[in-house]
């Protein structure tokens, strides 16, 4: 897939680099600044890699007041954070379901309160399973349409968003 951004645009995306329990090697961490910066750097476009629990409003906020001493305005976003935990619905704990949940609902809610209004894009990487459902992903399926209710929330609100239904 070939993404085009005009240089005045900077974009956020997730990475798996999240989890405040058990946070990457600072050695890891600086692998993926520099493969990110490889690719990039190139085309005169600054990169910086940051790790962040998108479901927690602090660490978001944090986040983006970290970028925003260093970055121009944030002008758009790819959220592509999941969390998968299959089972039957009956069988589903309470933190089976809140761990689906998470990145997908209050991740994509926080970024949508926390970033910019006035973005360029606000692309949410989603699922099919939001619509038709799937045997075992309730909690996914509940995750992913709710990505597409947030879109046309936003989209209502005369907001940038696309929430893309991935197979
Ligand atoms: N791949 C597909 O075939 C497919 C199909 C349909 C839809 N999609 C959609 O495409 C998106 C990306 O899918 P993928 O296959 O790339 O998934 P993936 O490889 O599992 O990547 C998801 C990433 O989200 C991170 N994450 C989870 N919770 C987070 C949080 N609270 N804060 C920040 N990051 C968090 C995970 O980090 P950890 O690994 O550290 O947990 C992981 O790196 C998802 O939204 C998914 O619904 C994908």
């Amino acid at each position: 897939m070939e993404l085009s951004i005009s240089a005045t645009w900077w974009g956020t995306c997730t990475v798996n680099t999240h989890k405040a329990a058990a946070p990457l090697p600072r050695i890891q961490i600086q692998l993926l600044r520099s493969q990110v910066s490889d690719v990039l750097q190139s085309a005169c476009i600054k990169t910086g890699v940051y790790q962040c629990d998108i479901s927690s409003l602090r660490q978001i906020e944090e986040t983006i007041a970290s970028c925003a001493s260093i970055f121009p305005p944030i002008r758009g976003v790819i959220q592509c954070a999941m969390n998968l935990h299959d089972s039957t619905f009956e069988n589903t704990t309470a933190e089976n379901w809140q761990a689906v949940i998470a990145p997908q609902v209050q991740g994509s809610w926080n970024l949508h309160s926390c970033l910019p209004h006035d973005m360029a894009f606000f692309i949410m990487l989603a699922s099919f399973v939001g619509i038709t459902g799937n045997c075992g992903q309730a909690n996914y399926a509940a995750a992913n349409a709710y990505q597409d209710a947030l879109a046309l929330h936003r989209r209502a609100r005369g907001q940038a968003a696309t929430s893309i239904d991935l197979g």
